[in-house]
Parts: C-alpha cells; sequence; structure tokens
C-alpha cells in the first residue's frame, strides 16, 4: 500500500550521493554516477525521488525516446522496500506523464518482485531481449504500459510476442 508519508520531488545533484548509495545495494550490475549525471543533464526526462525523513528512500529515472518513455531505472532503499516507496514513485511519473502516454522497460525474469510491481501498474510483458544483461548473459523481459495493456491488450505494441487466443 502506498505510504502516504512519503515525499516526491524532482531528483537532483545534490541527492546523488545518497543515490549512489542505494544504487550499489540494489544492482549487481550498479549505474555508476557519471550514468546519472547525464541522465539528469537531459532536459526532456523525468528524474523522481522519493524521501523519507529527508533521506533520499528510492528514485526512478524516466527518458523519452521516439515518442515512448522508458523507465530506465528504479530502486528503493533495501531497509524500506514493501512501504509503498516505488508505488508512489511510479505513480508520480505517471501522473507527471499523463493520460495516453506510452512507457517501456526491461527487467530480469528473474526479478519477481519488480515484475510484481510493474503488473500492478499496468505493464505486459511483450517480449524478450536475448542476452541482455551483461553480468549473467539474462535475457530482458521487455514490458509496456499503453492505452492496450490498461485493457490487457498488446495491440498497440511495437512486435509484441505472439497473444494466446481469447
Ligand atoms: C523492485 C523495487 C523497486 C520495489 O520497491 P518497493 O518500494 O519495495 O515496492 P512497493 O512497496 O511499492 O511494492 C508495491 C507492490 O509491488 C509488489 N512487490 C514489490 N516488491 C516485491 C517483492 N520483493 N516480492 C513480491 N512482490 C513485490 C507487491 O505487489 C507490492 O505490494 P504489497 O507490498 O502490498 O504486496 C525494490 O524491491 C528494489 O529496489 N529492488 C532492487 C532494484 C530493482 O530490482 N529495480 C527494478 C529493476 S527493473
Amino acid at each position: 500500500m502506498t505510504d502516504t508519508a512519503v515525499d516526491i520531488q524532482r531528483l537532483t545533484y545534490a541527492d546523488l550521493v545518497q543515490v549512489i548509495a542505494i544504487e550499489r545495494r540494489a544492482f549487481a550490475a550498479p549505474w555508476s554516477l557519471a550514468m546519472f549525471v547525464l541522465e539528469l543533464s537531459k532536459s526532456g526526462g523525468h528524474c523522481l525521488v522519493a524521501r523519507r525523513d529527508e533521506r533520499v528512500a528510492g528514485y526512478v529515472i524516466c527518458s523519452p525516446f521516439d515518442e515512448v518513455w522508458h523507465l530506465m531505472n528504479i530502486a528503493v532503499d533495501p531497509d524500506l522496500r514493501r512501504t509503498g516507496m516505488a508505488s508512489a514513485l511510479i505513480e508520480a511519473l505517471i501522473h507527471e506523464l499523463g493520460p495516453g502516454s506510452r512507457l517501456t522497460l526491461e527487467v530480469r525474469p528473474s526479478n519477481d518482485g519488480a515484475i510484481a510491481l510493474y503488473e500492478r501498474y499496468g505493464f505486459l510483458a511483450a517480449g524478450r531481449r536475448k542476452r541482455y544483461y551483461q553480468d549473467n548473459g539474462e535475457d530482458a523481459l521487455i514490458m509496456w504500459r499503453t492505452p492496450a495493456t490498461l485493457d490487457g491488450r498488446l495491440d498497440d505494441v511495437p512486435n509484441p510476442w505472439p497473444q494466446p487466443e481469447s
């Protein structure tokens, strides 16, 4: 459930020391500081931070490519997981992107928690990228959130995998 005490704001360069500390605990192949700086320097992106008690609790990075939004990174402090931080970040992001927005992301098929989170917000798995993750050669699951996926369909998603007959 979303925790109303969470404070969502725009991510700034001043947050990056705390962001990097979370990133390194969250991922086997963490982003570098330079990758965050690059994303923050882009004018069209949406980079949000969740704070609790004025500390960084989590963040989400989203960038536009060809009229599609890519959710590039999301992570929450391991000590604050399952308290609604990621939900609050995704809800704020979806609100900023507006109705009709098309959002995609890659996720490890083994990341059941993240997949459950994304499905809760209307993302559907629509394909795979072979050997996408360089650290272990794992495929990526490609997920989309579009007007169609919100209705349980993939017909406005580019190159979706075959859907079972309904
Ligand atoms: C994935 C991640 C961002 C979720 O953050 P979070 O703040 O714990 O998520 P929330 O508390 O908002 O969870 C909302 C819902 O998502 C699902 N969910 C989240 N984490 C889950 C987990 N580990 N197992 C199962 N379901 C999970 C649940 O449905 C949950 O609702 P519930 O707690 O009422 O059951 C966090 O676990 C994380 O930082 N993981 C490491 C980084 C990562 O994998 N990022 C995604 C890369 S694609």
